[in-house]
């Protein structure tokens, strides 16, 4: 069999690529045919994605980037990487918090016009530090929208920094609530955590539903000086509104990673070049994570951490795999099982998930997989892929 290609369109770390076995993979950035794609931030939505492409792997946790839903149609499994960054994006949030409230970021611009001999700045640091004062974190109430694997640890560090934590996630999962300290007050609605919160960070995907989370009418809903941080995406903040918050000293700072022309050189912006995940470990961590998931996709055609098509794992039994990413539709496992029974393959084991409209279905059989079995199976209606995964070895 010849080697599978692997195209990857962002530096990922070494950790990670060279878990595919150079005896099976090509891993590159100029491979033709690739049967999957690594991307971190590259943006793919006007890319031409090969129509070998069976899977993509965002190393990190947003997927926005990506054309989910032309994938989708196509049977093409999107993975990310759910928690591999999250102490990094942690670790920034607190400084976000800190350097707003000792105001930092316009101390160090004030530090940094200075000129003069060191008496003479030091008569000047000494008169300019009363423009500088800040506040303490302990008893300040931090709003978290967004109890993920990032809000969640947010949550906790916050906690032991003595501040109080309210919380709103209408959609947190079984295991993260199992994770979150029941010192963390659940709030019904944004409105709610925004109005009572002095610092504000936003953990949830760009999305329809979370575009302009933060718009005119939520930032009037806020207490007078407090601070949003926006570690997520530009998007779910409404820029002008910010901006007018920001300039009435309704918000007292706006930290976040994605400079705008217009926020990134406002006094009260602290913005990065995107660094919430730019660690040396959550960058290994989310390669080691993604190869993994891809390659066990490739190999085996189990699914873990799929943006768009469920979680499956069946343990190999045959030496025999066919995978089937089909439309969530009716008598889908009939017909695949008739297609089979029709080419003479017996079915050894057979797993099928669905989520939403995608479903996904693996079959063992007890004897090679001819075209002609695939044909079969690619002509039912509603199929979107068929492999025939690589011959397990005994
Ligand atoms: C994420 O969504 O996890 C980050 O944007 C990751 C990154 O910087 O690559």
């Amino acid at each position: 069999m010849s080697k599978r290609q692997i195209l990857v369109l962002n530096k990922i770390a070494s950790v990670g690529t060279k878990r595919f076995p150079v005896e099976n993979y090509e891993v590159g950035s100029e491979v033709a045919k690739p049967a999957a794609i690594l991307v971190r931030s590259a943006k793919m939505h006007d890319m031409e994605i090969p129509l070998s492409v069976q899977a993509i792997g965002r190393a990190g946790a947003g997927t926005n980037n990506i054309p989910i839903a032309d994938m989708s149609k196509r049977g093409v499994v999107v993975f990310n990487t759910p928690g591999a960054n999250a102490n990094a994006v942690k670790e920034l949030v607190l400084a976000g918090i800190l350097m707003a409230a000792r105001n930092i970021g316009p101390a160090m611009k004030f530090v940094g016009g200075l000129e003069g001999d060191d008496a003479a700045l030091s008569v000047v640091v000494e008169d300019g530090k009363k423009h500088f004062v800040g506040i303490e974190v302990p008893g300040r109430t931090l709003g978290i929208v967004g109890l993920g694997a990032v809000g969640g640890m947010v949550a906790d560090t916050a906690l032991k920094l003595g501040m109080k934590v309210l919380g709103y996630d209408p959609e947190i999962t079984v295991d993260a609530a199992w994770r979150l300290s029941s010192d963390v007050k659940r709030v019904m609605s944004v409105g709610e955590l925004i109005k009572h919160s002095d610092f504000i960070t936003l953990h949830v995907p760009l999305i329809d539903a979370t575009r302009h989370l933060i718009n005119a009418e939520r930032v009037d809903m806020m207490k007078h000086g407090a601070v949003l941080i926006n570690f997520a995406r530009e998007g779910v903040i409404d820029e002008q509104a910010v901006i007018d918050g920001l300039d009435s000293k309704k918000l007292r700072a706006y930290v976040c990673d994605f400079p705008t022309a217009r926020m990134k050189s406002h006094p009260n912006v602290i913005a990065l070049p995107h660094l919430g995940a730019s660690t040396q470990e959550a960058e290994d961590n989310c390669a080691v994570m993604v190869v993994d998931q891809v390659r066990e996709y490739l190999d085996n055609g189990n699914i873990s951490n799929s943006v768009n098509f469920p979680a499956v794992y069946m343990p190999r039994e045959s030496a025999y795999r066919l995978a089937v990413a089909n439309a969530n539709v009716p008598n889908m496992l009939g017909q695949i099982s008739t297609a089979m029974a029709d080419v003479g393959l017996n079915i050894h084991n057979m797993v099928n998930k669905s989520r939403g409209e995608m479903a996904y279905t693996l079959l063992d059989v007890d004897s090679a997989i001819s075209e002609a079995a695939v044909a079969k199976v690619r002509a039912i209606a509603g199929v979107l892929n068929v492999r025939v995964l690589p011959q397990k070895q005994e």
